[in-house]
Parts: structure tokens; sequence; C-alpha cells
């Protein structure tokens, strides 16, 4: 009897751990973006508080103010002249982004010609653009908040 219980109890011992190993692994897999999520969401890791970011970010929200803002609005929230990025950046891939950003695009809208410049070649975009992306990214997916940004992750 003493011995059945015994075994009862390692029996429930061992799930009980297996159960545990398992919500460890799901929360690991939870903190650990895969590759493909940090691909498209570079910015995972770069935020630690309100507006509070990674020199990365910092660096894409500066780029953009210097070379996109006249045209995209205020953290991309777009102007009459240019679309909303925060609102592209739902539907464009990362390679959709980059190749807009790097070749341009012309666009007859109504008899109106819009045009995206091509990027291709500012170094400071090319070299940033990865950047440029994750902050954009970062504000389309509810991340950051429009407005400045505070530098201070790194430790
Ligand atoms: C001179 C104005 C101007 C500047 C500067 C500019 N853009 Fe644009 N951009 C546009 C216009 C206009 C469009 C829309 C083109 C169209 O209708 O096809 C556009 C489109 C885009 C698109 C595609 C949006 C979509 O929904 O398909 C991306 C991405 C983009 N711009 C990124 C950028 C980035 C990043 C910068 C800065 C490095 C930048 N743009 C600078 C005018 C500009």
């Amino acid at each position: 009897m003493a011995r059945r219980l015994r075994a009862v109890a390692t029996a429930a011992a061992i799930l009980c751990g297996a159960t545990i190993g398992l919500q460890a692994a799901a929360q690991q897999a939870q903190e650990t973006p895969s590759e493909d999520e940090l691909y498209e969401r570079p910015y995972i890791g770069e935020i630690c508080g309100d507006n509070v970011v990674s020199r990365k970010l910092y660096n894409g929200a500066r780029r953009y103010g210097n070379f996109c803002h006249r045209c995209h609005g205020e953290a991309g929230l777009g102007s009459s002249f240019a679309p909303s990025l925060v609102d592209s950046l739902r539907r464009l891939s990362r390679e959709q982004f980059e190749d807009v950003v790097v070749n341009g695009r012309k666009n007859l809208v109504a008899g109106q010609e819009k045009v995206m410049p091509s990027f291709g070649h500012v170094t400071d975009v090319v070299l940033y653009r990865e950047d440029i992306y994750a902050y954009l990214k970062a504000v389309s997916d509810g991340e950051l908040k429009p407005g400045p940004l505070q530098r201070g992750c790194e430790s």
C-alpha cells in the first residue's frame, strides 16, 4: 500500500514537473522572438519605457525627421503630400518598404502625380533604413506614441 502511494506520488511529481517544464518552455518561446518576428518587428527589445528607446530607434526617428518628415508628417502619420506610413506598414512587408524607399515610386492619381523620391543614393537613408523601419513599425504597431522619444535603454 505504502509503495503504491509512493508510486502515485512520484507519478504526480513527474506530471507536475512536466507541466512546469512546459510552462517554462512556453514562456521562453514568448520571450524569445523568432527570427522572422525580429525581422518584421526589429523594435522588439529596443523599447524600455514610455517612449524610452535604444540608440537604434532613436537614430531611426532622427533619420526619419531629417529625410521623411517633410512629406510623411509627424511620426509617419501622413500629410496632404504623402500617405500615412503608420497605415502602410500594417500591410507592407519590410522588403516592400525598403524597395519603395530605395527605388522610389511615381503614381498618377486623378491626373496628379504623386512622387516618392528614390533614396538609393542617400547614404544616411540606405545605411539606416532598418532603424527607420524599426521606428515606424513601432509606431504602426502602437508600441511608440507619436511625439518626442527619450534615449535610455543601454545599460
Ligand atoms: C518629397 C516627398 C516625400 C519624401 C521626402 C518621402 N516620401 Fe515617401 N512617399 C511620398 C509619396 C507622394 C508617396 C506615395 C506614392 C504613391 O502614391 O505611390 C510615398 C510613398 C512611400 C511609401 C509607400 C507607401 C505605401 O503605402 O505603399 C513608403 C514606404 C515611403 N514613402 C517611405 C518613405 C521614407 C522612409 C522616407 C524618408 C527616407 C520618405 N518616404 C520620404 C513622398 C515622399
